[in-house]
């Protein structure tokens, strides 16, 4: 099994299939996941392919993406690994990682059973943090027609998947109900340091962005 080659290909399709994709999704978003991913991978001593893998792929089944589907089943990416030909086992354990991985509400757990799972898990978090989080919230927020804010509706800590789906909430709410929890939920060490960080940098962002918001200098 050439896993170079394995890469280039998974690579090539998520690309393609992730073309046009401007919620915050994009294949970018896909690329930062993967680098942050093999550093945490190699900090933490995890199976690097595996976590590459499931990098990869981890929004090609996303239910913000394929919006009419309730299914948790990672069908896509279950397809394209056994096209590729790669072993059961390998497909098994990245399909695993990538279902339970997503983030469903504030108070709803989600629990990542393996070590490159929570690898992948906070790479994933961690680009929904810091400045890059913040640009993807809004990107996200203009894509599904929200408000940036509105004092008058307040953040909800959604206990269910099916309410935080139907959230239609402004932006700056979404910092409350996901961002500035999400340094809390990381599994890794090294995770939890790079969150830290980031986790400042927005508490700066709000800081000024409501001074801002009174008519403050
Ligand atoms: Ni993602």
């Amino acid at each position: 099994m050439d896993q170079d080659l394995i890469l280039k290909q998974t690579e090539d399709f998520v690309k393609q299939a992730l073309a046009g994709e401007s919620s915050g999704h994009d294949w970018w978003h896909i690329h930062r996941v993967y680098r942050l991913a093999i550093k945490i991978a190699k900090a933490e001593g995890a199976d690097l392919f595996i976590v590459q893998l499931a990098a990869l792929l981890h929004d090609i089944d996303d239910y913000k993406l394929v919006l009419d589907s309730d299914s948790d089943d990672p069908g896509r990416a279950r397809e394209w690994l056994e096209q590729l030909k790669v072993s059961p086992e390998l497909t098994d354990s990245v399909c695993q990682i990538i279902t339970e991985m997503s983030f469903k509400g504030a108070r709803v757990s989600s629990n990542v059973t393996t070590k490159e799972g929570m690898v992948v898990q906070d790479a994933d978090r961690l680009d929904a943090i810091g400045a890059i989080g913040i640009a993807r919230a809004f990107a996200y927020g203009g894509a599904r027609g929200r408000l940036i804010h509105d004092p008058e509706v307040k953040p909800v800590q959604h206990t269910s998947f099916a309410d935080y789906k139907k959230n239609t909430g402004p932006t700056i709410n979404h910092f409350y109900e996901k961002m500035l929890l999400l340094k809390d939920l990381m599994n890794t060490p090294t995770g939890k340091q790079i969150a830290a960080m980031r986790h400042q940098f927005i508490e700066q962002f709000l800081d000024r962005f409501f001074k801002e918001w009174r008519g403050q200098w």
